[in-house]
């Protein structure tokens, strides 16, 4: 007998979704909200393409029919006002983050921020404080979180596996920013993007060494701007002024009495995601590399077998390791992509639920607190000066 599935409106566990953005990390957003109930199952939350927002007419009709988008605009406040989108994905360059998350949150919008969340501390406070006010859900996209391994860390440190921590090192390393020929973009301007690798990659270690390790105390940072000066793609022969820095060094304390390092640089030729971290305690270490997101590497002091004591190599993709049930058999590794469809599942599902996205997810709390320490290291950076957190 030949039945139908109403696979849209009426299904119970429906979510109307409006993305800001189809390329760049907006991509990867869509390829999750396609993917979750093919992997979590049919009682996962059933996220429906709504509305999906760019600036080029041509391109927009492109990404509505490449991914199944029932609506498109050039106008964010399209997206916001529709009454079929409840969850604004918002995807766009850094100066389109506050501005179209506190008119969506004054619209009732559950909200998934890219990272960093505002362009600085202040821009992030009044996003925070509209979310709250409006008491909508919200999440920014801290997609590391989600890695299985970084996860498996965290509960390896939560349940005191490592003892008391000690050390947290990380770098946020690849080559983009090397080639002087490399045009000028948005990223490279600090009225569009608040800062440059501190937010842009620094505010993913930030938030991973808030997650594992816990709250800042202080910083002292150094950072540099290597090339003043890029190509323009629209005007050729020009050169436009980088007014982001390309380049940070940190050294942290923690409040727990932990410190550590945070870097990241655009210049590191041969390097291409290299974001890695080591944390030690007085009982193990372990190191991740999302490079080879599939391991982490775990040495736990075991006095009981002195000369076969050493670090090991985990494969992170066991049906007991976070999430790797719902994937494919142990040793059938997954990639970056799959971090936001780990993270969007979550946050549709703390919609659905009506649980919290913290402490798994980032909230726009830790997006904030991310921001702060993007700020001060920014200080520090300019007055050579300790700067505590506050
Ligand atoms: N979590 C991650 O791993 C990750 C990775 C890359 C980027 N990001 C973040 O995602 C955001 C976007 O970065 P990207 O690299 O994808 O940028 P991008 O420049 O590649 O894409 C930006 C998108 O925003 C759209 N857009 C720009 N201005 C617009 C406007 N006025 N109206 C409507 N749409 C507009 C563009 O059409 C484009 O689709 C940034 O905040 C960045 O920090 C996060």
């Amino acid at each position: 007998m030949l039945r139908h599935v109403q696979m849209t409106q009426g299904f119970p566990n429906c979510i109307g979704i409006g993305v800001l953005g189809y390329d760049g990390v907006a991509r990867a957003h869509i390829h999750g909200y396609t993917r979750i109930r093919d992997v979590f199952g049919p009682e996962a939350p059933l996220p429906r393409l709504v509305s999906v927002c760019g600036r080029s007419q041509d391109k927009l009709t492109k990404a509505a029919l490449r991914y199944g988008f029932e609506k498109y605009t050039s106008d964010w406040m399209d997206l916001i006002s529709d009454d079929e989108v409840k969850v604004i994905d918002n995807c766009a360059p850094n100066n389109l983050h506050s501005e179209v998350c506190i008119e969506a949150a004054r619209h009732g919008k559950h909200i998934l921020c890219e990272k960093p969340l505002g362009r600085n501390a202040e821009e992030s406070k009044r996003m925070l404080e509209a979310v709250q006010k409006a008491g909508v859900k919200h999440m920014v996209s801290f997609n590391y979180r989600f890695v299985p391994a970084v996860m498996l860390a965290k509960e390896l440190i939560d349940a005191g596996k490592l003892g008391k921590i000690y050390h947290f090192r990380a770098r946020y390393c690849d080559d983009s920013l090397v080639n002087p020929e490399t045009p000028f973009a948005w990223r490279m301007d600090k009225e569009l993007a608040g800062s440059g690798v501190v937010g842009d990659l620094g505010s993913h270690i930030i938030d991973l060494a808030r997650f594992l390790v816990g709250e800042f105390k202080a910083v002292s940072a150094m950072a540099t701007t290597f090339i003043p000066e890029r190509p323009l793609r629209e005007e050729k022969g020009k050169r436009g002024k980088v007014t982001t820095e390309d380049a940070f060094t940190a050294t942290v304390e923690f409040q727990n009495g932990a410190i550590g390092t945070l870097e990241a640089s655009g210049f590191c030729p041969g390097r291409k995601n290299f974001n890695t971290f080591e944390i030690n305690g007085s009982k193990g270490t372990i190191i991740f590399d999302l490079e080879r997101l599939n391991e982490l590497e775990v040495y736990l002091d075991d006095s009981s077998e002195p000369t076969v004591n050493g670090f090991r190599r985990v494969m992170t993709t066991d049906p007991s390791h976070p999430f790797c049930r719902y994937w494919w058999p142990t040793g059938h590794i997954i990639g970056w992509e799959h971090t936001f469809i780990h993270e969007i599942y979550h946050f549709l599902r703390c919609i659905k639920d009506g649980e919290d996205v913290g402490p798994i997810g980032a909230t726009f709390e830790d997006g904030y607190k991310c921001a702060v320490i993007c700020d001060a290291l920014l200080a520090s950076a300019e007055s050579h000066q300790k700067v505590d957190i506050s």
